[in-house]
C-alpha cells in the first residue's frame, strides 16, 4: 500500500478564532503542525504518495511540505545546523498532490474527490486533525495493513473505545468479538448514548478498497446533512463486505483537535515529553499547582 489520502478541508469552526486565517491541520502541537505528525506516521509504514483534499484557506499546508530554498541557504550560510535538521522533513523521497473539495458536503464526498487518485488500490484514510499516540508514535496503520491482508477485507477502520459522554461525536461499532481484530457487524455515525452499539469509535485511520467509492456512489445525504463515509462503510457490510475493526492499544490514545479542550491536553502532552524543555515545563507547571 502505497497511497494516502488526508482530508484537510474542515472549517475548524469549534477553534475559532485560532482558525479563522489558518488551517486546524496547520496548528502547533508542540513542535510540529499535527499535519506534518501525520505523514510522518504514514512515511513510517510505507505510505510515499499523499493526496491532501484541501478547500479555501489550506494552501500554507502545501507550503510547509515544500522545500523553502531561500530559508534553507539563509540558515546554511549562518551554519544553523539544528535548525537545518528541523526542515530535514520537507526532503523525504515522498510525492504531495493536493485537490480541492469544491463543495463541503461532508466527510464522504471528500473521499470521493480521491477517486481518479487511487485507482485501483487499497489506500489509507487518515484524518488531519487526529493524532494517534504521544508524540504520535503509533504504528496503528500497519497493524490494520495486516488485519487487511489476513482477512481480504474490503475496509479496515481504527477504533478507541471512548467515555459514554463522547459516543454522540464519533461513528460508533458494534463488534462481532472482543478480539484486537474484529469483524464490524453494523457501523452508526454519531448516535444518541442509548441508541450506540457499544462505545467503540472511529479513531481516524481506515484502509479501503476502492469499493468505498461505489457505495459513496449510492450514500445519501445523512447526519448533519453530509455524505457520511461511515454510512458507506454501513453500505459494504450491508451487500456482505468484509469489514473489520483494530483496537488501539491502552497506552495508545487518539488526540482529537477538533476543540480546545483536547487540543489544549495534547499540546501538554506533547510538550511535556519535548527533549529539550519537557523536564523544566513539568517544573513550572507544579509550581503553578502549588499557586
Ligand atoms: C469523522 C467521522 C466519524 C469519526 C470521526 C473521528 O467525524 O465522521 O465517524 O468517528 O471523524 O475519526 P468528524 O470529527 O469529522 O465530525
Amino acid at each position: 500500500m502505497k497511497n494516502a489520502v488526508i482530508p484537510v478541508a474542515g472549517l475548524g469552526t469549534r477553534l475559532l478564532p485560532a482558525t479563522k486565517s489558518q488551517p486546524k491541520e496547520m496548528l502547533p502541537v508542540g513542535r510540529k503542525p499535527i499535519v506534518q505528525y501525520i505523514v510522518e506516521e504514514l512515511i513510517r509504514v510505507g505510505i510515499d504518495e499523499f493526496l491532501f483534499i484541501t478547500g479555501p484557506g489550506k494552501t500554507s499546508i502545501e507550503n510547509h511540505f515544500d522545500i523553502n530554498h531561500e530559508l534553507v541557504q539563509s540558515l546554511r550560510e549562518k551554519g544553523k545546523e539544528e535548525q537545518l535538521a528541523e526542515l530535514e522533513f520537507d526532503r523525504f523521497h515522498v510525492q504531495y498532490y493536493y485537490t480541492r473539495q469544491r463543495q463541503l458536503l461532508g466527510l464522504g464526498h471528500a473521499i470521493l474527490c480521491a477517486r481518479s487518485f487511487v485507482g485501483q488500490e487499497p489506500f489509507v484514510v487518515a484524518l488531519g486533525d487526529s493524532l494517534i499516540g504521544l508524540n504520535a508514535q503509533s504504528d496503528i496503520v500497519q497493524r490494520m495493513q495486516r488485519c487487511f491482508e489476513a482477512h481480504a477485507c474490503t475496509a479496515v477502520i481504527a477504533f478507541e473505545e471512548v467515555p459514554e459522554h463522547e459516543i454522540p461525536q464519533y461513528g460508533i461499532a458494534r463488534p462481532k468479538s472482543n478480539d484486537v481484530f474484529f469483524e464490524v457487524l453494523d457501523i452508526v455515525e454519531k448516535p444518541e448514548r442509548e441508541e450506540a452499539p457499544s462505545n467503540l469509535a472511529v479513531a481516524a485511520r481506515y484502509i479501503f478498497t476502492p469499493k468505498i467509492f461505489e457505495a459513496l456512489d449510492r450514500t445519501g445525504v445523512g447526519k448533519g446533512g453530509e455524505i457520511q463515509l461511515t454510512d458507506a462503510i454501513k453500505l459494504l457490510i450491508e451487500d456482505g463486505e468484509r469489514v473489520y475493526g483494530v483496537r488501539l492499544n491502552s497506552n495508545e490514545h487518539r488526540y482529537d483537535i477538533g476543540n480546545f479542550e483536547s487540543y489544549f491536553r495534547a499540546f501538554i502532552e506533547f510538550a511535556l515529553v519535548d527533549e529539550k524543555y519537557g523536564a523544566s515545563l513539568r517544573e513550572y507547571i507544579d509550581t503553578l499547582k502549588g499557586s
